[in-house]
């Protein structure tokens, strides 16, 4: 059995090991508020909680994370580096490359803020799922994690990883014991939005997306709230990269494709799709292709993990 108690007292007691200063990656998730939460409980002000606006998160998640750091009172920066990940993505199409990419530009970013902060530690939030399907062990990789796949040989700073042996429910345990509010929030990738727009991750596919997520994330929330449904493990849309031939009043439209996903999982290792009913589907599909002009088709995707995985990159 699990005994998040102790783990706590664990993580804390070895995190005091660190010596002189750490940042922490954090994205509004779970894992990485949980660890930054131990950070802070074992560094005090010698932790820097750092957010890279990578232009891949969902909407209004840099303001949310802001306003939760704020209110713990851990030390926290905001790093707007849209820009240079846009650019980094620039005619890449290919799912590793991508994971690839941004990973590696993720921990030179830190690299140069850590540097900045006089740090010489990351914290990161790297759960056992994520190595073992990045080919942790002798395992096949299934997908390089962001986190784990990314890391660059030479990096100038000492990782430490003190969930690296927890599951998302172990997880989500040690962070109701920590009372964050964020301890119910279903996951979100590492690589963000960029894995959830199939092919070239512009910035103008990445508005698209990010609005249908938000319009998911939206109505399956009502409908929980409702009772219509209990609320699945991650739910969420990815852009399709084709365009198909649809109407629009009595004109003819051409648009993109958003799959709407919805798994149940205990630990992302295998998942079911969920069982949404017609009705809030409907909705969804409604208010997609009402609100984004650009789409004019929604499907669900019925596929179990295996043979497919949660996210589609
Ligand atoms: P897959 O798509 O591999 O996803 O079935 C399993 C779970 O992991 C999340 N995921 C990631 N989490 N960094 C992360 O921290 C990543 O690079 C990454 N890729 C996928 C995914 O959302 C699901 O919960």
């Amino acid at each position: 059995m699990f005994d998040e108690k102790a783990f706590i007292q664990e993580a804390v007691k070895e995190l005091k090991k660190v010596e002189g200063k750490a940042v922490v990656a954090v994205s509004g998730g779970v894992d990485s508020s949980v660890v930054a939460k131990l950070g802070s409980m074992a560094l005090g002000d010698r932790m820097v909680a750092i957010y890279v606006d990578t232009g891949f998160m969902r909407k209004n998640e840099g303001e949310k994370v802001k306003e939760f750091f704020k209110k713990m009172g851990i030390n926290f920066r905001y790093v707007d580096a849209k820009d240079e990940f846009y650019e980094a993505l620039k005619g890449v199409v290919d799912p590793e490359e991508k994971r690839k990419i941004i990973g590696e530009k993720f921990i030179r970013i830190f690299e140069r803020e850590a540097m900045k902060e006089g740090a010489t530690h990351l914290l990161q939030g790297t759960i056992a799922p994520d190595w073992i399907e990045s080919g942790g062990g002798l395992r096949d990789t299934i997908k390089s994690h962001h986190n784990v796949g990314g890391l660059p040989s030479d990096i100038k700073l000492n990782v430490v990883e003190p969930l690296r042996d927890l599951y998302k429910d172990e997880v989500r345990k040690v962070a109701r014991a920590l009372k964050l509010e964020v301890a119910e929030k279903q996951p979100f990738p590492g690589p963000g939005l960029a894995v959830r727009i199939l092919g070239e991750a512009t910035p103008e596919k990445v508005e698209i997306v990010r609005e249908a997520c938000a319009i998911v994330e939206e109505e399956i929330e009502n409908a929980i709230k409702e009772g219509k449904m209990t609320k699945p493990w991650q739910y969420f849309a990815v852009m399709l990269p084709i365009k198909s031939v649809g109407v629009h009043g009595d004109r003819r439209a051409y648009g993109y494709t958003i799959a709407v996903r919805s798994v149940e999982s205990v630990d992302a290792m295998t998942a079911d799709f969920s069982k949404i009913p017609h009705e809030v589907l409907e909705k969804i599909s409604t208010r997609i292709t009402n609100e984004i002009k650009e789409v004019n088709r929604v499907v669900y995707d019925i596929t179990h993990k295996p043979p497919g995985t949660v996210e589609w990159e």
